[in-house]
């Protein structure tokens, strides 16, 4: 059996025995997944003129404690000034380590910076880290529970923007990802997800988005393998 296909069987007992723990973890794996940076304890970045530091966890936390490619390219995306976010209302879903909120909120967004309770202690500690000497961005920063499948209800108002960096994934959640992207937008919200296309289900939910939302590739990154898709409510 090759390491790709004994970590699957890993994963799909692990599921059967522990949804939770599966999905925080490893919910897939595949060759090239993990990447040699994943086990960087440290990493910094460096957007539009300034210095971001992530302290990793992948061990411990799996894939909310790394930074993926698809947040690295949403990074570039905003220092290229893509997206406008001066001064708007922005939410970040599954942010993991919250690096894409982190940069938007350093180019003058009002940023809601979201996750799953298991992640929420690591997320919030990267984004305090990074804002420990910038008191106007963490006055306008928050780091809040968002659990697609629990949280949803505790959410009234609409974005500006929305922006989701690998978090298509787990088919089981894309209803409540939908459901989601639903509730937080209106018709001028701006939809951001940037993404690798790694299997068929992942085109699946961009299909259940274009019934929803007016969908447009905005930007690929050829050597990455992330695309950008923008999304804009019906
Ligand atoms: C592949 S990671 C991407 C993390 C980060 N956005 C990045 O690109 O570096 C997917 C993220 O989605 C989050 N996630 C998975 N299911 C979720 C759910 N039901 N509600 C909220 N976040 C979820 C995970 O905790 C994880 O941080």
């Amino acid at each position: 059996m090759s390491d790709a296909a004994s970590q699957c069987t890993k994963i799909e007992s692990e599921k059967t025995r522990d949804k939770e723990v599966s999905w925080a973890l490893l919910p897939y794996v595949e060759q090239n997944t993990i990447l040699p940076e994943f086990y960087e304890r440290k990493r910094t970045f460096h957007f539009a003129g300034h210095s971001i530091e992530i302290e990793q966890d992948w061990q411990n936390l799996g894939v909310a404690g790394v930074v993926w490619d698809a947040a690295i390219v949403l990074c570039r995306y905003l220092e290229e000034g893509k997206i406008n976010v001066r001064g708007k209302a922005i939410m970040e879903l599954g942010a993991g380590s919250g690096i894409v909120g982190i940069l938007a909120a350093l180019l003058g967004g009002r940023v809601t910076i979201t996750e799953r309770e298991v992640a929420m202690p690591y997320l919030s500690s990267v984004v305090n880290a990074n804002m420990e000497n910038k008191p106007d961005i963490k006055a306008v920063t928050m780091v809040q529970q968002l659990d697609w499948e629990k949280d949803l209800d505790k959410y009234d108002e609409t974005f500006d923007v929305i922006l989701g960096a690998d978090v298509i994934y787990i088919e089981d959640v894309f209803p409540a990802l939908l459901k989601t992207l639903e509730k937080l937008s209106d018709k001028r919200t701006e939809i951001y997800i940037s993404c690798r296309i790694r299997y068929e289900r992942d085109r699946r939910f961009l299909q259940m988005l274009k019934d929803k939302f007016i969908v447009s590739k905005v930007y690929v990154d050829i050597d990455k393998d992330v695309r950008i898709y923008k999304a804009i409510k019906r």
